[in-house]
């Protein structure tokens, strides 16, 4: 076969495949990424082209990373499940496949097929949660008895004066039936709310059901919330949807901001009149649930952009609760490292660690994209392995954090620093890129030329003008 023609078929092949492909070669760095990889870890083909793995997905090491395994033995790795994290913050969920292109013994690099387990897990997790409480239903007569776990305002622990009174004015209106919208960044406690709110509320012995917006086409949603009736498409049953399952109870609908317009529409319809009809039915049914939606992101801004609608949105904000980001509470981040220090120091044996000043200092400054989510993570995970320890210390953080860290410096680096000319700042910007690339490839100048799109040479040169010790950065990991 003609090369050309080989290219074509890759091409043609690749792009219409359902599975997520990338191809890195024995560097380590991404050089082909398809259309469906790039929609199951959430980033654009151009932020990945040509950078080092490690620099796209910063959970990942040469330890747990499927694909580094595949290009330092030469063997395939079969159906993996990975949960991992890429640099914008986001949780990606996938099964993946890695196969190492070996040409007369030496490995030139892996390619990588991805399946997308996100969207499953989410259904899964949804069917799981109804299944649970139906079982907790059948089990208990007693309708006081019914509820299963759900958090109470107690376990939303902070000290910022402003979401304490916001915990403080959504307490004495948990009782009401009104809706509510919650806007908070990921990680920043919003199931921890609705869950309370249900509790507190008079229906707390009927059902708290949630469900994620994201990542499920629209029929489909449509089919979960209102439910179906047989014949209404191929393989449909009579199933009632979410609100008829939740009636009397609360409905959590998470990321209301991923649901497509024209669902909104009907679900606006449906708490407006408060009656729902399943999908290809003639009739009606009255429902009388609570819905509680969350955004991730300002409503107004939503609605400027056109991604939620306005008469929605005031439906739903007849309660609003903001909960500003970790960063933005700084009072919070050592209460709450302080809250889950207690929390996990049960797994220690003997006493537990301290955190050191250091790690305060840096915790104070680091933007915690994931926010409370994310430092109970760092805290857990550092518990789990720090060993006999007096002090929790800047090198006992995940490698991804430390990496982070790092970064405020590069941003300090942009702007004028008073005294300094513009040549000298950026000298001071090039020589922190480097060094950055440096660390990232650990130390291998030309990985880094190829991440700077430098010719080796010039990098090398750069390195020794800027009195840079490449040997400080070899194997980091
Ligand atoms: N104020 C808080 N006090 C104690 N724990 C908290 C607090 N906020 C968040 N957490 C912890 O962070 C975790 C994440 O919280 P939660 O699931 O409620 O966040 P979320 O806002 O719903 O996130 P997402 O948008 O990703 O769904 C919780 O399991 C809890 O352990
Ligand atoms: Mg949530």
């Amino acid at each position: 076969m003609k090369d050309n023609l080989k290219c074509l078929l890759f091409d043609a092949i690749a792009d219409n495949s359902d599975s997520g492909i990338a191809v890195i070669d024995s560097n380590g760095i991404i050089i082909y990424y398809n259309q469906q990889m790039s929609e199951i870890e959430g980033m654009d083909h151009d932020e990945v082209i040509n950078r080092f793995v490690f620099s796209v997905f910063p959970t990942f090491n040469k330890k747990n990373s499927t694909l580094l395994k595949a290009i330092s033995t030469g063997k395939p790795v079969y159906n993996q499940e990975q949960q991992y994290i890429n640099h914008k913050g986001k949780k990606i969920f996938a099964v993946v496949t890695d196969i190492p292109i070996v040409e007369n013994g030496k490995v030139l690099g892996v390619v990588e097929f991805a399946k997308d387990l996100y969207r499953a897990k989410n259904l899964y997790d949804s069917i799981n949660r109804l299944e649970n409480q139906h079982i907790a239903y059948k089990k208990n007569d007693d309708p006081k008895q019914r509820k299963p776990n759900y958090y109470t305002f107690d376990d939303f622990k902070t000290q910022n004066d402003f979401l304490k009174g916001i915990i403080e004015r959504t307490k004495r209106l948990s009782g009401s039936d009104s809706n509510v919208l919650i806007f908070g960044e990921t990680g920043t406690g919003k199931e921890i709310i609705a869950q309370s709110i249900h509790n507190l509320s008079g229906r707390n012995n009927r059902p708290f059901i949630a469900q994620n917006c994201a990542a499920i086409p629209e029929t489909l949603l449509e089919s979960i919330l209102f439910g179906t009736t047989k014949g209404s498409f191929t393989g449909a049953s009579d199933r009632p949807g979410l609100f008829e399952q939740a009636d009397g109870g609360t409905l959590l609908l998470d990321e209301l901001n991923s649901m497509p317009i024209s669902l909104q529409s009907k679900l606006l319809r449906v708490l407006q009149e408060k009656y729902v009809r399943r999908v290809g039915a003639t009739t009606e049914k009255p429902v009388d649930v609570r819905v509680i939606a969350t955004v991730n992101t300002n409503p107004l801004a939503l609605i400027q952009e056109k991604t939620l609608r306005e008469d929605l949105f005031y439906r739903l904000s007849v309660i609003y609760i903001y909960i500003p980001p970790l960063r933005e509470r700084k009072e919070d981040i050592l209460y709450l490292t302080n809250h889950f220090m207690n929390k996990y120091k049960h797994i220690v044996s003997g006493t537990p660690p301290r955190v050191s000043r250091e790690v305060k200092e840096e915790f104070l400054k680091y933007s915690w994209d994931g926010n409370v989510r994310e430092l109970e993570n760092v805290i857990e995970s550092v518990i789990n392995t720090i060993e006999n320890e007096e002090e929790i210390r800047l090198e006992h953080l995940p490698y991804y954090l430390l990496e982070k860290l790092k970064k405020p410096d590069l941003q300090a680096a942009h702007s004028i620093i008073p005294g300094s000319s513009l040549a000298d700042t950026i000298e001071t910007l090039e020589k922190k890129l480097i060094i950055e690339a440096l660390e990232l490839s650990r130390g291998n100048i030309s990985i880094a030329a190829r991440m700077l799109k430098l010719k080796r040479q010039t990098l090398q040169n750069k390195v020794k003008k800027l009195g840079i010790d490449k040997s400080e950065f070899l194997d980091l990991v």
